[in-house]
């Protein structure tokens, strides 16, 4: 059944760091669904943005050397900017610094508290910096954090903390209910059996400005700022006019689709439902986790340099390919697994070689044999004709309902193969041949419905790869260039007669995997062991060698030989210790370009983290950094 209105949300981001592919797809797969509900009539509000405060904010302001504000209005530039080069058509970009956001934060928590939802106590306990939660002595995995692994600090303060634990057996009844409220279902049972088997622990709301000053101060209590969880998640609600603007609230409220990564699915479906109960709001339709994107079978992480820049993903490749690959190689709830080779495969197979060369051959053709006009099909329709009809008008269907049960890659899938059927077709009916016969009639009904199946292909994609697919329509002679879905059911729209304008190259030039992503071949097993002391090509592609700017130099407190350096590597800053300080001042080496093994696991020498480690030349007791020749644009340049 059609929404009346959609509403959807992405995570707002940490401003800690710079965007990856995680923050890019969560923002895709939005604005894909965005874009669906408004092509097809819904009137649709798309809302992202980034969540300011917190220790992860401050802590990167203070590893930068500059105040969390910066931090964050520096960051935030970056986000925004992806965003545009994403083609993300969100209707707002909410930031929590904003007042817009404080200022309701503040009443919900006044209003929580003047109702005793929220309360004052003293807390002893266990409490994760990196994850900033709390834990009982009972919660701990192996004395660790129970969610990351880390070590857990122990703790003893008074705060405030939210009644959560008192909407335990509603949320149990609640989530089994209303099988739409988590989705994928295995994520509901996940929250179930949390819920089931623990007892509900009130939320800690607060932290002691003594502790951490950046965040929105307690309204009852000028000594605490919020808890960023209980701050951020009301994002959702102070964007669309909560308790600001009641008209528009209700238009959008309840949220259609929260999306939101597994990884903060406690936080969603425990958290904020209750959140909402006791203010006695209604609580969302849907929260739809997704899965991880891995590096091969790998987790993406900045230390072991396998994090996928969205970016340069795009200078590469294009924003639509991008875009495309994103939403047709992850089944929504799945981990998926992102390479450069998969990427260029099914960038030539489904884009380069089907779509793209089927829209080339029609438009040629087009120019060939009917003078560059939409030409007329002939009246009645053959049995093929008929066939490919039908075939095309299926997947309009059946690309609905992938898009409201979630399956957004068997959408695409099936749109692939419907784009495939147009090239059976063709070869099918041969208009090339026919127009050797002098069968005109035959030829220009052929093309016409090629024609009109790329209009229909063209729509359905157009979600996904807006810029290109508004290339092929005004290719195909259409004025409207962004397309009604809800009229796709209709064969025959084209105008007969109407030029076509033909593309100035290949919608999707194909392209080949650039030498330095290859992976080397692997290696054949009749393939003779290298000799002893001898590595492999693959063991050699797999350190990664980078040029890294040495910005500031100091020598380690109580060891003679060692000088801890900040580098810049790239865009990225790093903290590396090296032993040489005997062969070099601290003042001497800023500003050298160096070489440094960037995927080395980061280990502590001298208590003091090493991200990396540098390359030296040495004979007897003589040192030599290894530098390079010149200069490079930048640093963080790859080590051939
Ligand atoms: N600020 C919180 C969200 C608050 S929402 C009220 C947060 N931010 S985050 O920047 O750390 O992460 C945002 C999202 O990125 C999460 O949904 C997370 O799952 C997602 N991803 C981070 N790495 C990812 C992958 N490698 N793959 C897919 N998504 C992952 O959490």
């Amino acid at each position: 059944m059609a929404e009346s209105t959609y509403y959807v949300t992405t995570p707002i981001y940490y401003v800690n760091d710079k965007p990856h592919i995680g923050h890019a797809y969560t923002t895709i797969l939005a604005d894909v669904l965005a874009s669906y509900h408004r092509l097809l009539g819904t009137p649709t509000f798309f809302l992202t943005g980034t969540d300011e405060h917190g220790q992860k904010v401050q802590q990167a302001a203070d590893k930068n050397g500059i105040t969390a504000q910066e931090q964050c209005d520096q960051t935030v530039v970056r986000f925004q900017e992806l965003w545009r080069r994403l083609e993300i058509t969100n209707d707002d970009f909410i930031r929590t610094t904003e007042e817009r956001h404080k200022k309701i934060v503040q009443e919900v928590l006044q209003d929580l508290f003047d109702r005793d939802e929220i309360y004052r106590a003293e807390y002893e306990g266990w409490y994760c910096v990196g994850c900033e939660r709390f834990f009982t002595e009972k919660d701990l995995a192996a004395g660790n954090c129970p969610e990351c692994g880390k070590k857990v600090d122990a703790i003893q303060e008074a705060n405030y903390f939210f009644r959560m634990g008192n909407y335990q057996e509603w949320l149990i009844e609640y989530i089994e209910t209303h099988p739409e409220f988590i989705q994928p279902a295995f994520r509901a049972n996940e929250t179930l059996g949390f819920l089931k088997t623990k007892k509900l622990q009130d939320l800690c709301i607060s932290r002691p400005k003594s502790r951490l000053k950046w965040g929105i101060e307690l309204p009852f209590d000028s000594e605490f700022v919020t808890y960023v969880w209980f701050d951020a998640l009301l994002n959702y609600l102070t964007a669309i006019g909560y308790k600001t603007d009641d008209e528009m609230f209700a238009k959008w409220w309840p949220v259609n689709h929260h999306l939101i990564g597994k990884d903060i699915l406690t936080t969603h479906t425990v958290y904020w439902p209750t959140m909402l109960k006791a203010m006695g709001v209604e609580m969302p339709k849907t929260i739809f986790a997704h899965g991880w994107w891995l590096t091969g079978r790998t987790k993406m992480s900045k230390s072991l340099g396998n994090v996928v820049n969205p970016m340069e993903m795009c200078e590469r490749y294009g924003v639509d390919a991008f875009r495309y690959f994103l939403i047709a190689e992850m089944t929504l709830g799945q981990d998926a697994s992102f390479t450069e080779q998969a990427f260029v495969k099914r960038y030539n197979s489904d884009l380069a070689n089907d779509l793209g060369n089927l829209a080339s051959r029609v438009l040629a053709m087009v120019e060939r044999y009917c003078d560059g006009k939409i030409p007329a099909p002939a009246a009645g329709a053959d049995g093929t004709d008929e066939a490919l009809k039908s075939a095309t008008q299926s997947a309009v269907r059946e690309m609905d309902g992938c898009i409201r049960t979630m399956k957004l890659d068997s959408g695409l899938a099936r749109i692939m193969r419907a784009v495939r059927e147009v090239n059976v077709y063709l070869q099918e009916r041969a208009p090339w041949s026919a127009a050797k016969r002098g069968e005109m009639e035959s030829v220009h009904t052929t093309l016409y419905n090629a024609m009109e199946c790329l209009r229909i292909c063209g729509a359905l994609l157009y979600p996904v790869m807006p810029e290109r697919m508004a290339t092929l329509r005004h290719a195909l002679g259409m004025e409207e260039v962004v397309p009604q879905l809800d009229k796709l059911s209709e064969f025959g729209v084209l105008t007969p007669g109407t030029p076509i304008i033909p593309l100035e190259g290949p919608l999707f030039p194909r392209v080949e995997l650039k030498k330095e992503e290859e992976k080397p071949v692997t290696e054949k097993k009749e393939k003779l062991a290298p000799p002893e002391g001898v590595i492999t090509y693959d063991e050699v592609m797999n350190v990664k060698l980078r040029t890294a700017k040495v910005i500031e130099a100091e020598k380690v407190e109580g060891a003679d030989k060692l000088l801890k350096l900040q580098v810049e590597v790239g865009e990225e800053k790093r903290q590396l210790i090296a032993g040489i300080a005997q062969h070099y001042g601290a003042e001497e080496v800023i500003g050298k370009i160096i070489i440094i093994v960037a995927n080395l696991k980061p280990a502590k020498i001298r208590g003091v983290e090493s991200q990396g480690m540098l390359l030296c030349a040495s004979v007897g007791d003589q040192l030599k950094l290894i530098t390079v020749d010149g200069e490079l644009p930048s640093s963080g340049a790859a080590v051939k």
